[in-house]
């Protein structure tokens, strides 16, 4: 059988004969397809790139319809139990499992990073108070290239891993310190001989007077939310790192507008916004009419839903066990038993069933945080803590044969308009 698909044109009854590879045809052989010679072209039109395939990766699999999410091959539910964050940033940046050496090299590579320039805090002081903290996360990230010049150089591999492990280093205390700065406590510099999450919760929760210990129930769960969240293919955010790499801008630059791109409510911002759908309809009672609401269409069920996942996110079903494992420590929060009912209904109810809408990594993570504390303008800064290594592994690949991002457009305009003075309009 050939692989090949025939395209007859109706409007010149012409007939072309495309290339299939990976069930996939090449958008440009589109281009041949013409009613006259002058014509540009046929092309693919597709918003959203809801069915484009933008690159080869063999980064992160996933099959939405059946619910399966692997990390170079790895299921996520392996993962989950038996690495680290750290391991899986390994395997993803890498490409394969670390050994115990280096391991230990790359942990330690990225907690020697961990430190901000001086002037970094100078410039996270010019932020008010109130500052979201994403909005001064996507700045800070962004002001880090101007501290390490170095990082333009970004044909060069051993220079690219260098700027990887910064950066998958420096996000947590930029993310802590932004939240600091928020409470008006001073900053706490890292200490680099407890593990990266364990180093996170002691910048963000230490009192200056007292010692800390991290908790070691937050510190697991924590570590787990980061890997839960470290890849996922090609989505939003990682999209929006690789077009800017592919202009060789600066690895930083390209973090930065990947955190901004998170930050949106429909993907990052997800989290937040369920902890707030949960709070306003306060107990199981009101479950029905947000329902009713949402089947209306007068709002969207935060934490359902999901471009490519036609089934459970696996993710999800990791964190709910995981929540039963922090709620033994933080006490129940009843955000939990109303999640639990809103999930039932939902899977239940015809519009969910048949839209083949359940609930994504977000409908926990959100629970789940709030128990440990956090609070849920600083979800989404954990969601990109995590994440970074996803874009960084992402733009890393892309980087081993660039193309510059610039998709075509249906010109829908005016054109050739005479200009008019001013006076005369
Ligand atoms: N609540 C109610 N209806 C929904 C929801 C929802 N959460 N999500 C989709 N629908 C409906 C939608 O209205 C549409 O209905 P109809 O066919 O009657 O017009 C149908 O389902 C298909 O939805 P869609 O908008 O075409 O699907 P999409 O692939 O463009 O949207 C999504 C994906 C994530 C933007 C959407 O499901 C959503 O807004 N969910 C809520 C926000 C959320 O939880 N985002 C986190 C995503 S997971 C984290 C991440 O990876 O970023």
């Amino acid at each position: 059988m050939a692989d090949t698909i025939t395209i007859t044109d109706n409007r010149t009854g012409r007939s072309y004969e495309l290339e299939v590879t990976d069930d996939t045809i090449q958008s440009l052989a589109l281009r041949g397809i013409k009613v006259q010679d002058g014509d540009f072209g046929m092309m693919a039109y597709d918003p959203g790139f809801t069915n484009t395939a933008a690159c080869r990766s063999s980064i992160t699999y996933l099959d939405g319809e059946r619910g399966i999410l692997q990390y170079r091959g790895y299921p996520i539910e392996d993962l989950a139990e038996q690495s680290s964050h750290l391991e899986s940033a390994y395997l993803l940046v890498n490409g394969r499992l670390p050994g115990r050496d280096e391991l230990e090299e790359w942990s330690g590579e990225i907690m020697s990073h961990c430190m901000l320039h001086e002037n970094a805090k100078n410039l996270m002081a010019g932020f008010r108070a109130d500052a979201h903290p994403m909005g001064v996360l996507v700045s800070t990230i962004a002001a880090q290239s101007t501290f390490y010049p170095d990082a333009k150089r970004v044909n060069d591999p051993a220079n690219r891993m260098k700027q990887i492990c910064r950066i998958i280093g420096k996000m947590p205390t930029i993310a802590a310190y932004s939240l600091r700065h928020r409470m008006g406590w001073p900053y706490i510099y890292p200490n680099s001989s407890l593990s990266y999450t364990g180093n996170f919760l002691h910048m963000l929760m230490k009192k200056p007077e007292q010692p800390y210990e991290p908790n070691k129930v937050y510190e697991k769960a924590l570590d787990l939310i980061f890997l839960l969240h470290a890849d996922h293919e090609q989505n939003c955010s990682t999209t929006a790192m690789r077009t800017i790499g592919s202009s060789l801008a600066d690895p930083y630059s390209a973090t930065s507008g990947a955190c901004a791109a998170l930050y949106g409510p429909l993907h990052g911002g997800a989290n937040e916004k369920v902890l707030g759908q949960l709070q306003r309809v306060g107990t199981t009672a009101g479950v029905p009419a947000l329902i009713e609401r949402v089947k209306k269409g007068e709002e969207k069920l935060m934490g359902f839903g999901h471009r490519v996942y036609r089934n459970y996110d696996p993710r999800a079903r990791i964190m709910k066990k995981m929540a039963e494992e922090v709620f033994a420590e933080t006490k129940a929060t009843p955000l939990m038993d109303l999640a639990r009912e809103l999930e039932q209904i939902a899977l239940e109810d015809d519009y969910f069933v048949e839209r083949k809408l359940y609930p994504n990594v977000d409908f926990y993570s959100g629970i789940i945080l709030h128990a440990m504390n956090f609070p849920s303008d600083e979800f989404t800064v954990l969601f990109a803590i995590a994440r970074s290594v996803g874009w960084l592994a992402q733009w890393n690949e892309m980087m081993l044969d660039p193309k510059l991002a610039r998709p075509r457009q249906i010109y829908e305009g005016g054109r050739d308009c005479k200009y008019e003075p001013i006076d005369e309009r």
